[in-house]
């Protein structure tokens, strides 16, 4: 069987699809692969590992050719694929939504909160440009997270891990929008189920956790930043366009919310929705930015690899896929 790695990845899968036969080739550059080298790499191939950077669709399934069998996508996310082009051909497309990664990104959540709230971006900064001329009382004040209350969007694998630390770990009150309610899930963490609006009005950190669907997309709107509390917070370490940037930075500039913090963009990598607005949000001090880093552990990276290549395994020995996408 041939399998068609579109860039380098963590080397446990790798080792499992090398160690069960197949052929395995991999694009040599660590970078996002050309559309014309993808094309062709696709070709005469059984089994696709592909990355959120790479377009996936019908153009595709026919330079691969109509022996090929899954595409596994190496994200927890599968919005890069044309899910309906993959049906119509009989294409199983899987993600890599292991316990692992929904670990990692709550903790990634987690360390964006706390940044937020106690100003760790900005201090930092501050420190190395040798401001600190000794111990103030009023000095970079930030907020606390305990007791405050969390508004969880989207109540999926990676919303829970988020519960769980809010509740059990930083004494925050918990309360959640989705589109079916978990009672198990709102006994045990003690949350609310509240309608989005109500969320927003209520949060003092808003985190989304909902994959990009037509549905979600520009979830957090001009009218959404405007129920919410001026001392909030927003952090998105789901996908870029659930939010409409342009409508964020205008909040941001007139302090409508407190602060963002963002691991996703709606143009990545370009973190430039709009080039007539000068990349404007790069320059606000109440905005912290990762470069869409929000699994990137070692551990959630290896347990990805080892997904993807299980996957691949099971659907090419006529077994259903351990973790189908959708
Ligand atoms: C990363 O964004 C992923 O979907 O895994
Ligand atoms: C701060 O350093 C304190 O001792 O309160």
């Amino acid at each position: 069987m041939n399998i068609f790695i579109t860039r380098t990845i963590p080397e446990s899968g790798i080792n499992l699809l090398k160690h069960a036969g197949c052929n395995v080739e991999i694009y040599q550059k660590d970078a996002i692969i050309p559309r014309e080298d993808l094309l062709v790499g696709v070709r005469g191939k059984d089994a696709i590992v592909s990355l959120l950077t790479d377009r996936i669709d019908e153009e595709v399934f026919i330079a691969a050719g109509p022996q090929l069998k899954i595409i596994a996508n190496y994200a927890v996310g599968f919005d890069n694929i044309d899910l309906l082009a993959a049906k119509k051909r009989g294409i199983i497309v899987t993600n890599t939504p292991a316990p692992e990664v929904s670990i990692t990104v709550a903790e990634h959540t987690f360390a964006l909160m706390a940044a937020l709230a106690h100003r760790l971006v900005e201090s930092d900064a501050f420190t190395r440009a040798n401001k600190y001329h000794g111990w103030s009382p009023t000095l970079l004040l930030g907020t606390d997270i305990h007791h405050k209350t969390l508004g969880i969007i989207g109540l999926g694998r990676i919303g829970r891990e988020v519960a769980k630390r809010a509740v059990f770990g930083f004494d925050m009150h918990c309360v959640y929008h989705d589109i079916t309610r978990d009672k198990e899930f709102e006994n045990t963490f003690k949350a609310t189920y509240l309608s989005f609006e109500e969320l927003l009005q209520m949060s003092d950190f808003v985190t989304l956790h909902v994959p990009l669907l037509p549905s979600t997309r520009h979830l957090i709107s001009t009218d959404a930043l405007s129920l919410m509390k001026r001392t909030a917070f927003l952090i998105n370490t789901a996908r870029g366009p659930i939010v409409d940037e342009k409508a964020l930075l205008r909040a941001l500039k007139t302090n409508r919310i407190a602060g963002a913090a963002l691991d996703v963009y709606e143009v990545e990598p370009a973190i430039d929705a709009d080039p007539h607005d000068r990349l404007e949000l790069r320059q606000q001090s109440n905005v912290i930015m990762t470069p869409h880093t929000g699994s990137a552990t070692i551990e959630a990276r290896e347990a990805m690899s080892r997904l993807a290549a299980e996957n691949i395994l099971a659907v090419l020995a006529h077994r259903p896929p351990v973790t189908p996408a959708g």
